[in-house]
């Protein structure tokens, strides 16, 4: 039995939408807060609906019950939620026989400890399972997700509202991320504890990634490049809590550091063709900042 977490967000919707159209050979199953949201994408693929919530341990049994591979993400800020929710998950993954964990992580996440990864994929290390780790850079779809604001600042201000300076992101499209998932889902055991650093195919900077917003989109949008003081301000002010802003500060301050430049072939590697580009995703996605549909 194969269990994926996190149906709804950036990797986990593209994935699931995948193994749909392509059911893999053993069972599986998708959990969610809101199960019963799946019941239409999941269609005939054989899939079931199960109810998991990391913060309700009762929904924990079910969901783990006959797993053999978990595919599991960290799908919110905090090292609170590591210690309380995610690694108890963990464990208790392992009690129910699981026998290898594919995690979505992030760059980084070996040397800072002020990021909640490290203490999970050190929690998958400490495990008897056999681990793969995807530690993916900046997810394209940030650029249009309401959580992080970035799209209501693109569409209403015609303005990349980001304080990351001159720094340079190695954007990867989360369908990218997802084709990565899928493919060592399918055949675990030739990933067996690995560790692989997925990037898209160039590092910009936000006035380049502005540039390739204005050509998408059809209008210009001007990086504005903020003070973190500003830019903690403003998603304060739009009720976005301090757990994400002070997440999102490290996180852009890193950036503008020049933390975050590192580019790699393991997207091509795996996948057999190069990573997407970001105008590629934009093309693709104009109709959301259009439409104001963010998630
Ligand atoms: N964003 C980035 O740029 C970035 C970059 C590198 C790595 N990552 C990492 O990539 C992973 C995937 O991120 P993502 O952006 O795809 O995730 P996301 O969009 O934030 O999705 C969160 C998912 O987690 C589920 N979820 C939220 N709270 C939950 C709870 N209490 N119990 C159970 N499920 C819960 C939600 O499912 P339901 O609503 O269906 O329950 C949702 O599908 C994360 O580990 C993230 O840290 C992100």
């Amino acid at each position: 039995m194969l269990l994926i977490t996190g149906p709804s967000g950036n990797v986990g919707y593209e994935l699931v939408a995948r193994l749909a159209t392509a059911p893999p050979a053993t069972g599986w199953r998708v959990a969610s807060r809101r199960p019963a949201d799946l019941d239409r994408r999941l269609g005939d693929s054989g899939a079931q609906a199960v109810r998991l919530d990391f913060f309700d341990r009762a929904t924990w049994p079910s969901a783990l019950a006959g797993v053999q591979t978990l595919f599991l993400l960290f799908p919110l800020p905090g090292n609170k939620a590591a210690r309380t929710a995610i690694i108890p998950f963990v464990e208790a993954a392992q009690e129910a026989g699981c026998q290898h964990v594919v995690y979505v992580s992030v760059f980084g996440a070996d040397r800072a400890r002020f990021i909640p990864h490290h203490h999970v994929e050190s929690a998958l290390r400490s495990s008897t399972m056999a681990s793969t780790v995807l530690r993916c850079s900046f997810f394209m779809q940030n650029l249009h997700r309401l959580i992080s604001t970035h799209g209501v600042d693109i569409a209403e201000n015609h303005e990349l509202f980001i304080p990351a300076g001159n720094g340079r992101t190695t954007f990867i499209d989360a369908r990218d991320a997802a084709d990565v998932a899928a493919t060592v889902l399918r055949d675990p055991g030739s990933h067996r504890d690995t560790v692989y650093h997925l990037t898209g195919p160039a590092a910009l900077t936000m006035t380049e990634v502005a540039e390739v917003l204005s050509a998408g989109l059809g209008y210009r949008v001007r990086y504005s490049n903020p003070s973190l003081v500003r830019f903690a301000s403003r998603l304060r002010r739009r009720g976005v809590g301090w757990d994400s802003i002070g997440f999102m500060s490290a996180v852009y301050t890193l950036t503008r550091l020049g933390g975050n430049q590192q580019i790699t072939d393991e997207v091509a590697q795996l996948l057999g063709r190069p990573p997407r580009a970001l105008a590629e995703f934009v093309e693709d996605s104009a109709w959301r900042w259009r439409d104001r549909a963010w998630t």
